[in-house]
């Protein structure tokens, strides 16, 4: 399907939003649901996971959405250049041991392989629990062509009250692992960020 998404999958010229490591897909279910005219792919390396989603978006009907079983390793093979407007990365694996990021699926290493399928003003948004990954996305966006467009380090605490009700439902939406840090007490992070220029940047890996 690799720069065919729309055309063989879908059946339509609506814009493309993934979900990477979504788990249950709580996320690429939910915005499907809100966002007919949108398509979303939720993917994940277990399957038995997004069943789930899956499930929950046949018995809705939903006609806009897709799950895909690879490791995200592997994306730059299931997307063509400019195919994807949005990427989320929600509550990924954290990998704290990984210093150089060739895990993480949040780190710098892996927005340049996002890049070679991104549009330009394409975005990526990572919710998280761990302040450490929120921490080095703001410093690793600082080196980049991206662009920072919202952040907060307290996702339910006074930033969801001042945003506007479009965002504010967006980021209502509760993943599995949101809903257990939650009832942790963990504050839950959030940063979007838009490409801005990128052409050529992804492929000067780290
Ligand atoms: C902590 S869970 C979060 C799941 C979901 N997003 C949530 O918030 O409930 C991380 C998910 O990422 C998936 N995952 C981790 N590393 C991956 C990789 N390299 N490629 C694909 N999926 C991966 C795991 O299978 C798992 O479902």
């Amino acid at each position: 399907m690799k720069g065919e998404w729309r055309e063989k999958y879908f059946h339509n010229s609506n814009p493309l939003v993934i979900e990477l490591g979504c788990g249950k897909g709580e996320y690429t279910v939910q915005l499907a649901e809100a966002n007919p005219n949108i398509n979303y792919i939720g993917i994940d390396v277990k399957g038995h996971r997004f069943n789930h989603g899956a499930r929950i978006a046949k018995a809705k009907g939903l006609k806009n959405v897709a799950f895909l079983r690879t490791r995200v390793e592997f994306i730059e093979a299931f997307f063509g250049k400019d195919e994807v407007d949005e990427i989320w990365l929600t509550f990924s694996d954290p990998q704290p041991k990984d210093y150089i990021g060739i895990k993480r699926i949040t780190s710098i290493f892996f927005w340049k392989k996002y890049a070679s399928f991104l549009k330009e003003n394409g975005i990526i948004h990572i919710k998280h629990d761990n302040p450490m990954i929120y921490q080095s996305a703001l410093e690793e966006l600082d080196t980049t062509p991206f662009l920072i467009q919202s952040h907060s380090a307290d996702v339910y605490g006074d930033y969801i009250q001042k945003i506007d009700s479009k965002w504010k439902s967006i980021l209502s939406i509760r993943t599995y692992y949101e809903s257990r840090w939650l009832e942790e007490g963990k504050k839950i992070h959030y940063v979007r960020f838009k490409t801005r220029n990128l052409q050529g940047w992804s492929k000067n890996i780290v």
